[in-house]
C-alpha cells in the first residue's frame, strides 16, 4: 500500500478501530472461551469487542493455529486489517542457541548475525512477524539476572552485536518470508537498577546514561530495528513508558527512531505502582503523549483513548500519529498483501531443527565457551585417561537457559547424550553427583518446583560419585547455577553456585583433587572458592540445544575455547558493580601503591576482579609483542596503523582475539581508564607468527564532551594491545587540533 492509500485508510477508520491497533494482548485472549469476560478481560478492563479489534498478539506461536486465526480475525475486522504477531525469542526459536551473554563472550557479532537469520527463518515459517530482540540494556552489576540477556558490559561491543543481531533478524527485505521485524529493548537504561535488583530505579548521570547506555539502541536504530520497546524503569524519576523527553526528545527527535514504540508487559499500569500516574486513565493521557503507541498487556488505551478523546481530554492527532506508525509497520512487512507471511506448515517442519541448524548453534556454542583457568593443561582431555564425569549437569536437558520458552528441552542434546555417542573407546563414567538445587523454591515462575530428592537418594547419589571420582585419574564436574536463578526477576544477593553443589565439589575433592569443572551459568559468578580447588575451569554458560555435543567436542580438543568475557566475574559480591572500563579517580589505586591506604581501594578485598573483560584462555600459548606505531602524532583526519607481533608458541594450532584499548589522559571531563576499541581472531599454527594491524581514527577517541556534544579532544593518549582489559602493554600517540 501506498502512504496515501494507509491515511485513507486510517481516515475511515472508527475511533474504536483505532484505539485496538494500539492494543497488544496475548493469544489466550482470541482462543474461544478462554479468555471470558469474567476471566483475564475482566483484569485487563477489556470487552469481547476490545479483543476482536486488537492490533497485534503476544506470545501465540505455530503456522497452523495463526493462519487461522489471522484468517478468522481479518474476515471479521470492519477494515479486514491484519493482526502482528509478536513474541520474545531471544537465543533462538526452536534451535536454540547460546544465551546473549554467551554470544557476547564469542566476540563474533558475525555469528550472531548468523544465529539471529535462522531464528527468524524457523519464527517466520512458524507464522510469526517480530521479535522482543535484542536487548541490548549494558550491564555491570551481576546480580541483576537479566545480564544473561545482554551481550556484556562494554559499549562499543554491545553495539556491534545490537547491529548484528537486527541485521540478522531483518535482513534486506523485511517483507521476505524468511524475515521477523526486530524490536530492540529496553529503552533505556534497564540494565543498571540500583542495587542489581529487577526493576528497581535506575540512577544515571546524564553523560554516563549517554555515553555508555544509550548507544547500542542507537546502533540498532541505525540497523533499520522496526521497534522499540520501552523499560520498566525510571530515568530522571520518570517511568520511561511515559517519559516525554526520553521518548519523544531523545528517542524519536534525537535518535530519529520514527518506528513503532511499545510498552513493557503491563508497564502503563506500573506507572500508577510508581506514583507517576494518578490512575488508568492518566496513565493512558501520559502514555499516548509521550508518544508511546503499543500498550502491552495492560487495556488501559482500550479501555480509555476511546472516550478520553471524545472528552477533550486526549487529542485525537495522537491517536492518528501513533496508529499510522503501526499501520506502516504492516505495510512494511507486506502484511496487508500478505497477511500469513511466512507461516507454512509444511516448511516450519522442513527447516526448525534441521541438521543445518543444529550445526550453526553448535558452532555458535563452540565459540562462546570461555576456559577461564587451565593449570597443568587439564584441558583437553585424553583419551589414555581414565576420567569422571560427575555433577548434575552430566545428563541435563535444560541447558537452554531461562528465556527460550520456545524451545523444547527434549531436542537438547546432554553432555552424556553427546559423549556416549563422540567417544567411542574412552573410558568414562557418568554420575549426577547431586541434584542442581536442594529445594527449587522460586515463587512466580511456572517451574518453580523442580524437585532435589530424599536425603536418602542424596546420600547414594554423592556416594556413588565418590566412589566413581576414587577410581578416575581425571574428574570433570559439571556444575552451575539452575537456569531459573537467571533471567527476568531473578536477582540474587549471592552470587555463588549452590550450596549443594559446593559441597559436591568439597566431598570430590577429598578423594580425587585432580579436578576440573564445567561451569554453566546465566551471569558472572564468584568463583574464587572454587577456583581455588580445581585445576581447570571451562566456562559453558547456558549453550543451547547443542550443548552436549560442543562440550563434548571442546573438552576432548576437538575444537578449541575461544570466547573471552563479556563481563568482569567479580572477586566477591562486595565488588559488584565492577567494570573493566571505570573512569579514573583522584585517589587511583595501583598495585605499586601496595598497601597504602588513601586510595581508593578495599582493605580487605583487591580492586580487581577475578577474571576481567576479555579474559579467556585457548589450548595453545600466544605472546603479543610491544606495539609499534606508524607515526605517533595525526590530525583529525589522518590514522594511525598500531601493530603487533603474534606469535603461537604453544603445542597447537590455535586462536587468540587480540584486543586494543584506548585511554585518553587528559580530557575535559574525566575518562575511563581504558575502552575496547578494537579486537581481532587471530588463528595460528604452532611456532607461526604474524603482524596484527588496527587502524586508530579519530572518531575511535570521542566522547560526550562536557558542552553535550560528541567530539574528541586532541591531546595524549594511552594506546593498549594485549590479550584481556587487564593488559598493560602500552604506548602513547597524540591527536593534534
Ligand atoms: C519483559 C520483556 C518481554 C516482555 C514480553 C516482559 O516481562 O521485560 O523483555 O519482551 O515481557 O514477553
Amino acid at each position: 500500500m501506498k502512504d496515501e492509500q494507509l491515511k485513507e485508510l486510517l481516515g475511515e477508520m472508527s475511533l474504536k478501530e483505532k484505539v485496538g491497533q494500539l492494543s497488544q494482548i496475548t493469544g489466550n485472549f482470541f482462543m474461544e472461551g478462554a479468555a471470558l469476560v469474567t476471566g483475564p478481560m475482566q483484569q485487563l478492563h477489556i470487552n469481547e469487542e476490545d479483543v476482536k479489534l486488537s492490533g497485534s498478539v503476544l506470545g501465540m506461536i505455530g503456522a497452523e493455529v495463526l493462519i487461522q486465526l489471522q484468517k478468522d480475525y481479518i474476515e471479521k475486522h470492519p477494515h479486514h486489517i491484519p493482526l502482528l504477531f509478536m513474541t520474545d525469542i531471544i537465543n533462538g526459536y526452536k534451535t536454540i542457541y547460546p544465551i546473549p551473554l554467551a554470544q557476547g563472550a564469542s566476540f563474533m557479532p558475525e555469528l550472531s548475525q548468523q544465529c539471529a537469520a535462522m531464528a527468524a527463518k524457523e519464527a517466520a515459517a512458524s507464522g510469526l512477524h517480530i521479535t522482543f530482540s535484542p536487548m541490548v540494556d549494558l550491564v555491570r552489576d551481576a546480580r541483576w539476572g537479566r545480564v544473561m540477556e545482554s551481550t556484556g558490559e562494554d559499549v562499543w561491543l554491545n553495539s556491534l552485536f545490537a547491529k548484528a543481531m537486527v541485521e540478522g533478524y531483518q535482513g534486506e527485505e523485511i517483507r521476505s518470508k524468511d524475515k521477523l521485524a526486530a524490536c530492540v529493548k529496553h529503552f533505556a537504561g534497564y540494565g543498571a537498577p540500583d542495587g542489581g535488583r529487577d526493576y528497581n530505579t535506575v540512577q544515571l548521570t546524564e553523560r554516563t546514561f549517554r555515553e555508555y547506555y544509550l548507544p547500542a539502541y542507537k546502533a540498532a536504530i541505525d540497523a533499520g530495528c522496526k521497534m522499540v520497546m520501552a523499560s520498566f524503569n525510571t530515568v530522571n524519576d520518570i517511568p520511561a513508558t511515559v517519559n516525554k523527553p526520553l521518548l519523544r526528545n531523545i528517542l524519536r527527535e534525537e535518535m530519529g527512531f520514527w518506528g513503532v514504540l511499545i510498552s513493557d508487559y503491563g508497564a502503563m499500569e506500573e506507572t500508577i505502582c510508581h506514583g507517576l500516574s494518578a490512575d488508568r486513565e492518566e496513565a493512558a493521557r501520559l502514555s499516548i503523549e509521550a508518544g508511546m503507541d503499543i500498550d502491552m498487556m495492560t487495556g488501559i488505551y482500550a479501555e480509555n483513548l476511546e472516550g478520553m478523546v471524545k472528552k477533550g481530554q486526549v487529542d485525537e492527532e495522537l491517536v492518528d500519529e501513533a496508529v499510522m506508525r503501526v499501520l506502516k509497520l504492516k505495510n512494511e512487512i507486506g502484511l496487508f498483501e500478505h497477511p500469513y507471511k511466512g507461516a507454512d506448515v509444511t516448511r516450519e517442519k522442513e527447516i526448525i531443527l534441521c541438521p543445518e541448524h543444529r550445526e550453526l548453534v553448535r558452532k555458535a556454542a563452540e565459540s562462546s565457551f570461555v576456559l577461564l583457568k587451565n593449570e597443568e593443561e587439564f584441558f583437553p582431555l585424553k583419551k589414555e585417561e581414565k576420567i569422571a564425569f560427575i555433577g548434575p549437569y552430566v545428563d541435563r536437558k535444560h541447558l537452554l537457559g531461562a528465556w527460550s520458552p520456545m524451545g523444547d528441552i527434549e531436542d537438547t542434546v546432554t553432555v552424556k547424550e553427546a559423549a556416549e555417542e563422540m567417544l567411542e573407546g574412552w573410558d568414562i563414567t557418568f554420575s549426577k553427583g547431586c541434584p542442581v538445587m536442594k529445594n527449587v523454591i522460586m515463587a512466580g515462575f511456572n517451574e518453580f518446583h523442580e524437585k532435589g530428592c530424599s536425603e536418602i537418594e542424596e546420600q547414594k547419589l554423592l556416594n556413588a560419585a565418590k566412589i566413581a571420582a576414587e577410581k578416575a585419574d581425571k574428574v570433570v564436574l559439571f556444575l552451575g547455577e539452575h537456569y531459573l536463578q537467571t533471567g527476568e526477576a531473578a536477582s540474587r544477593g549471592n552470587l555463588d553456585i549452590p550450596e549443594i553443589q559446593q559441597n559436591l565439589l568439597a566431598e570430590v575433592k577429598r578423594v580425587n583433587p585432580n579436578i576440573g569443572i564445567v561451569l554453566f551459568n546465566g551471569r558472572p559468578l564468584v568463583l574464587s572458592g572454587i577456583e581455588k580447588i580445581s585445576k581447570a575451569i571451562l566456562d559453558v554458560w547456558f549453550p543451547g540445544s547443542e550443548g552436549g555435543r560442543a562440550i563434548v567436542r571442546t573438552l576432548t580438543g576437538a575444537c578449541e575455547p575461544t570466547g573471552r568475557l563479556p563481563m568482569s566475574f567479580p572477586y566477591c559480591v562486595g565488588q559488584v558493580p565492577v567494570h573493566y572500563d571505570e573512569f579514573k579517580t583522584g585517589r587511583h589505586y595501583t598495585m605499586e601503591k601496595g598497601k597504602e591506604r588513601y586510595v581508593s581501594r578495599y582493605l580487605d578485598i583487591p580492586n580487581a576482579p577475578l577474571y576481567p573483560f576479555g579474559w579467556g584462555m585457548g589450548y595453545t600459548e600466544f605472546t603479543i609483542s610491544n606495539i609499534q606505531l606508524s607515526k605517533f602524532e595525526m590530525t583529525k583526519t589522518e590514522k594511525i596503523y598500531a601493530s603487533v607481533v603474534v606469535e603461537n608458541i604453544g603445542k597447537q594450532k590455535g586462536t587468540e582475539v587480540v584486543q586494543m584499548y584506548v585511554c585518553d589522559v587528559v580530557a575535559s571531563v574525566v575518562r575511563p581508564v581504558k575502552q575496547l576499541k578494537g579486537f581481532q581472531r587471530i588463528t595460528l599454527d604452532i611456532n607461526k607468527k604474524m603482524e596484527v594491524v588496527f587502524e586508530i581514527s579519530e572518531d575511535m577517541l570521542r566522547f560526550f564532551t562536557v558542552d553535550g556534544s560528541w567530539k574528541s579532544e586532541p591531546g595524549e593518549f594511552i594506546l593498549y594491545i594485549g590479550k584481556n582489559s587487564a593488559t598493560d602493554n602500552q604506548t602513547k600517540f597524540w591527536l593534534l587540533e
